[in-house]
C-alpha cells in the first residue's frame, strides 16, 4: 500500500482500514511503501501490523510518507517498481492518491501490475466519485476561517480576500464560499473580470458599512487580457505550482475601489490535522472496500462513492476527466454574490 501526491486528512484512516480488513478478515500480509511511488522504485517497504496503526484513525498526514515521484518520469523507474514487486512477492498494490498517483496506477495496470486505487484529494476533483476523502475536512477548515474573518472584516469595514486550495477546480472555494457567506467566489471554472468584481464590491460598500469576503481558489484565472499574472512553474507531474492569486486580486481591488483590503492564504492548513467524522467514515469505508477489491481480483479499478454506496469503477474512467463544480451548485453560490 502506498500514499502518493499531497497528503490529506484521512490517509491514516484508510491505511488503518486496509490493515485491519486485510489481516483480520483475509489473513493478509501488508507492506507499507515509504513515500509513494518513490518507495516502490527504491524498495523501501515495511510490514504493517494492526498495532502499528493504533491511535491513527484521527491523525492527519500519512504514516507512510508521501511524494510526488512519478516512476514514468524517473530513469528506470518502471523497471525498478516491477523489480521491487517481484522481489517482495507482492500480489497487489493499493495506491491511495489523487489524479497524478491514480494516473500512474492506471499506467502500471496496463503494464500488468495488479493495482487498486483509492481516491484522495482535498480538491475533490476525481471523476466518477461523489467525494474524495479530505475534501470535507478542507471545507470545514476553510469555513471556520471565513467565519473568523467576517468579524474582523466587519470591525474595520474591510474587504478580506481568502485564498483556498483548488488547482484546477473550485470545489473547496464554492462549498466554503456558500457555507461561509462569501460576497464573491472566484474559481478556475469561471474566469473572472476584475473590473466587474470591483464594480460589484463598490456598489455594495457604497450602500454603507458592508465588509466583504472574497474567496479565491488558488487556480482562479482572470478572463484573458483583463489582468496580468506571473508565469507558471510546474512539478514532476506537470502540475502548475500555484499560490499567490489572492495577493494579485487584493492589490487590484484596493487600487480600483479604494477600500482597505487584506489577504489570508489558508494554504496547507487546509490539509493538516485531524479529519472530520465524515472523512474518517469515508476513508474507513474506502480502505475496507479496496482490500475487498484486491481479493475480488478487481485490478485496474478504484473504489468510489456513488449514491452513498461504495462501488468499484475502472481507473480509466476515474482519471479521464477532472470533476468540475456542478452548474446547479455554482448557481446557488452566485445568488449570494454582491
Ligand atoms: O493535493 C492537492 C493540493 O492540496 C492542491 O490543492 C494544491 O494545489 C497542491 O496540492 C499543493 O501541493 P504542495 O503540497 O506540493 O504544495
Amino acid at each position: 500500500m502506498l500514499t502518493g501526491g499531497g497528503d490529506c486528512p484521512g490517509l491514516n484512516a484508510v491505511i488503518r482500514a486496509v490493515v485491519r480488513r486485510g489481516i483480520r478478515h483475509f489473513d493478509d500480509e501488508i507492506l507499507g511503501v515509504r513515500d509513494g511511488w518513490a518507495g516502490l522504485i527504491e524498495n523501501r517497504l515495511d510490514p504493517l501490523t494492526i498495532d502499528d496503526l493504533r491511535g491513527m484513525l484521527p491523525r492527519g498526514g500519512t504514516v507512510l510518507g508521501t511524494s510526488r515521484t512519478n516512476p514514468f518520469r524517473a530513469d528506470g523507474g518502471v523497471e525498478a517498481v516491477f523489480d521491487t514487486v517481484e522481489r517482495g512477492g507482492i500480489d497487489a498494490v493499493v495506491a491511495i492518491g489523487g489524479e497524478g498517483t491514480l494516473s500512474c496506477a492506471l499506467e502500471f495496470h496496463r503494464k500488468g501490475l495488479p493495482v487498486v486505487g483509492v481516491p484522495k484529494t482535498i480538491d475533490n476533483d476525481i471523476g466518477v466519485t461523489e467525494r474524495t476523502f479530505g475534501f470535507d475536512t478542507a471545507v470545514t477548515i476553510a469555513t471556520e476561517a471565513i467565519d473568523r474573518l467576517h468579524t474582523t472584516a466587519e470591525s474595520h469595514d474591510r474587504i478580506m480576500v481568502v485564498e483556498v486550495m483548488g488547482r484546477h477546480v473550485g470545489h473547496i472555494a464554492t462549498h466554503a464560499g456558500i457555507a461561509g457567506g462569501a460576497t464573491r467566489t472566484l474559481i478556475p471554472e469561471h474566469p473572472f473580470d476584475i473590473a466587474e468584481v470591483c464594480d460589484s464590491l463598490n456598489r455594495r460598500h457604497g450602500k454603507g458599512r458592508w465588509a466583504s469576503i472574497v474567496v479565491v481558489a488558488e487556480g482562479a484565472k482572470p478572463k484573458p487580457g483583463t489582468m496580468e499574472i506571473p508565469e507558471e512553474t510546474r512539478d514532476e507531474y506537470g502540475h502548475i505550482r500555484l499560490g499567490g492569486i489572492a495577493n494579485l486580486v487584493a492589490e487590484q481591488i484596493e487600487r480600483r475601489t479604494g477600500i482597505e483590503t487584506r489577504v489570508t492564504v489558508l494554504g496547507h492548513v487546509q490539509r493538516g490535522g485531524t479529519p472530520t467524522p465524515f472523512d474518517r467514515v469515508l476513508s474507513t469505508r474506502y480502505g475496507v472496500a479496496a482490500t475487498d477489491a484486491v481479493h475480488d481480483g478487481a485490478f485496474g479499478s478504484m473504489v468510489a462513492l456513488q449514491s452513498d454506496r461504495i462501488v468499484t469503477v475502472p481507473l480509466e474512467e476515474a482519471v479521464k476527466d477532472l470533476k468540475t463544480v456542478d452548474d446547479q451548485l455554482w448557481d446557488v453560490a452566485r445568488q449570494f454574490f454582491a
